[in-house]
């Protein structure tokens, strides 16, 4: 019997996944490097770094350390300057209230998301306070598709990952629901989050009555 409902942010709770995307493809552009909204599929969940590294394999380039932190900053301040522009309207539609009826029927709510941005998210859209505990990017070393980040929500709430259930709309992310032996409802295709136990285009599509038979 599902316990806790684990919830990631960008994609799952408002559209921020598409200002990550936004901003990547942006930095990509200046490198010459071409980049699709069907590859930042993969840098879904992961980290910045992560996701830097990806983007020069796309484009085979190599470069230096400090080289790749100044481009990771500079990708940072252009999410930072899209997100701040953010309204508290831009939560996606009926998601506050999915996370008010959830708590309602006595179920844990956590926050886990790999963005070391979370917090001024749930800032900006003035949601912080709905999370029994929230597990962002400083916190953790491994990210998604590493479970770490689910299991360190699940024992701040004191529930077994088994009585967990994740959403997510990465395929990282479904990776990293299931290897912590977690439920997870997939946000998104069907084909991309296949190793979901369960696929609706939005969030807000899941009946909260099915958390029962999940
Ligand atoms: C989330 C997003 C990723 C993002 C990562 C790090 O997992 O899905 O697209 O790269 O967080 O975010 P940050 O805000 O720390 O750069
Ligand atoms: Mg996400």
């Amino acid at each position: 019997m599902i316990q806790a409902v684990i919830f990631d942010l960008d994609g799952v709770i408002v559209d921020t996944a598409h200002y990550h995307f936004i901003a990547w493809r942006r930095l990509a552009k200046e490198l010459g490097i071409h980049f699709t909204e069907q590859e930042n599929e993969q840098l879904k969940g992961v980290s910045r770094m992560r996701s830097l590294e990806i983007i020069l394999e796309l484009g085979n380039l190599r470069l230096s350390q400090e080289e790749m932190e100044r481009l990771a900053e500079k990708k940072n301040q252009w999410f930072v300057d899209y997100i701040n522009a953010m309204k508290p309207g831009e939560i996606f539609p009926g998601v506050k209230e999915l996370i008010q009826d959830i708590r309602a029927n006595g179920i844990k709510v956590a926050l886990a998301s790999s963005s070391k941005n979370a917090h001024t998210v749930l800032d900006l859209l003035n949601i912080g306070g709905l999370f029994d505990a929230i597990v962002d990017g400083t916190m953790i070393t491994h990210t998604k598709p590493d479970p770490e980040i689910f299991l360190l929500a699940a024992n701040k709430l004191n529930i077994p990952p088994p009585q967990c259930l994740v959403f997510e709309d990465a395929e990282a992310g479904v990776e990293a629901a299931v290897a912590a032996g977690m439920k997870c409802i997939g946000v998104g295709s069907p084909q991309q989050l296949s190793k979901a136990n369960v696929v609706v285009p939005k969030t807000v599509d899941f009946d909260i009555n099915r958390i029962k038979i999940i």
